[in-house]
């Protein structure tokens, strides 16, 4: 008996972290995800429905689990749903007017502190652009709308930015992902075109 129920709780331990960590085989639909890139557009206007925090927690998990080279993770994220600072954004970017409508921004940072040394220290900005790659994904996987609105390496809106946000020095903002449900449709852009693209070498 009392081996049975240590075989049970072993088992029930092991369920429990299971269920905690992400599997490798998670996703094995890889049409589903396939669709989710290529249906991914940016979405500028949006409903007064504000994302829950969950779900802001969701979409920053995303960004979070993209890779980094040697894993250095050297990103912060600011989630922004404050009205007055969303309403600020479109001061730092002149671009980013659609953020008036939208109940949250992500501003996608470097952090320097964690960055690699000497000429690998620009992995960051490739490293935060994965991530917000991510977040766009994730958004449209879950309902959302988003764009990536740029600051880095404008310096302007870098120094606007954080000054709106108290970033320390070793903060630099990359992007403001501005976030909402859609209040539009607009069709994804048909991007392929084989002259991109060469196989083995350059083709001329
Ligand atoms: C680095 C970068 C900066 C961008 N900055 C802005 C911006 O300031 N304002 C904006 O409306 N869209 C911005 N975009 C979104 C692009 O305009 C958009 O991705 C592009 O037109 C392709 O359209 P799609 O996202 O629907 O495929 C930016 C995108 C990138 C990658």
């Amino acid at each position: 008996m009392k081996k049975i129920m240590s075989v049970l709780a072993g088992l029930l331990t092991l369920a429990a972290c299971n269920s905690n960590t992400p599997k490798a085989d998670a996703n094995k639909d890889g049409n589903a995800i396939v669709e989710t890139i290529m249906t991914r557009t940016s979405v500028r206007d949006y409903t007064e429905q504000t994302v829950s925090a969950e779900t802001i927690e969701t979409l920053l998990r995303a960004g979070m689990a993209a890779p980094t080279a040697v894993n250095k993770q050297p990103w912060h994220f600011v989630a922004i749903t404050d009205r007055q600072k969303l309403d600020s954004i479109a001061t730092v970017n002149p671009y980013a007017g659609m953020v008036k409508k939208a109940p949250l921004a992500i501003v996608v940072c470097g952090n320097m502190e964690k960055a690699l040394e000497g000429e690998a220290r620009a992995y960051w900005i490739q490293d935060c652009s994965a991530a917000t790659e991510n977040i766009l994904l994730a958004a449209h996987g879950l309902g959302l709308g988003a764009v990536w609105t740029g600051l880095y390496p404008g310096e302007d809106r870098v120094k606007a930015m954080s000054e709106l946000l108290k970033l320390p020095e070793t903060i630099i903002p990359l992007c403001a992902i501005i976030i909402g449900y859609p209040a539009e449709s607009p069709q994804p852009k048909d991007k392929w075109l084989p002259e991109n693209v060469s196989y083995n070498e350059y083709q001329y």
